[in-house]
């Protein structure tokens, strides 16, 4: 894991080095901005900005990747289910959340404790370094009976999916996202013999 840390912490700051040396020429992307981007009247550092790309790429894409199997797994286990929601598109949403309650597409986080404390009888001190597992969290029995039944229209209260309190996931509401085009931004054809696009710049809205 060390390893593919700093693998991934080389290839961002190549690409922040790239863009220091284009300077006014750098392409305007995210990248780009977060190089310029001022927190408290000052720029973010190079270790700033791999953590948030870092969150960006693992956390984002790889959780929205993740969701996309084991939701095509759990479908495709279940072609009753399939039928019921294609029927009645306004059910998905509560189906999303109970499919990704059983089998969360992200497993874990890491906290450092802030102060001394007792979790589940067990103390913890601060300092304590723990890791908090959302997947089995979410089949807790003390949090949903018949834990491990899918029950769509179950109370979801309750779900850490998303997580919780202060680090809870903004990018929740974009499971309705609709699509708009990147505003000066145009998308590029693919190359001869191929169809399509090489790349089609959108937004979420
Ligand atoms: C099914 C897909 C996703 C799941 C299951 C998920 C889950 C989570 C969870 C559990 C956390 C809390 C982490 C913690 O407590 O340390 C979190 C944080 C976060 N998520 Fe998501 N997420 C998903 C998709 C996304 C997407 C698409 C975006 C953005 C476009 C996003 C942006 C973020 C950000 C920026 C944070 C950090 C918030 C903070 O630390 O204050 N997530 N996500």
């Amino acid at each position: 894991m060390a390893e593919i840390a700093a693998e991934l912490d080389a290839l961002v700051v190549a690409l922040l080095d790239e863009r220091r040396a284009l300077g006014d020429d750098a392409p305007p992307d995210r990248t780009t901005r977060l190089l310029h981007e001022q927190v408290d009247g000052r720029r973010l550092t190079d270790a700033e900005i791999v953590s948030i790309l870092r969150n960006w790429t693992m956390g984002e894409v790889g959780t929205l990747a993740a969701s996309l199997g084991i939701i095509g797994a759990f479908l495709a286990g279940h072609p009753a289910e399939q039928e019921r929601l294609r029927a009645d598109p306004a059910a998905v949403p509560d189906a999303i959340e109970e499919v990704l309650r059983l089998h969360g597409p992200l497993l874990a986080n890491r906290r450092r404790v802030t102060r001394d404390t007792t979790i589940a009888g067990q103390p913890v001190a601060a300092g304590d370094r723990v890791t908090l597992l959302w997947v089995p969290a979410n089949r807790d029995p003390a949090a949903f009976s018949g834990p491990l039944a899918y029950r769509p229209a179950r109370d979801q209260s309750r779900n850490l999916l998303w997580g919780e309190g202060l680090h809870v996931c903004p990018g929740a509401p974009l499971d309705v996202a609709g699509l708009a085009p990147q505003p000066q931004a145009t998308p590029q054809p693919a190359v001869y013999p191929a169809s399509g696009f090489a790349s089609v710049p959108l937004r979420l809205e």
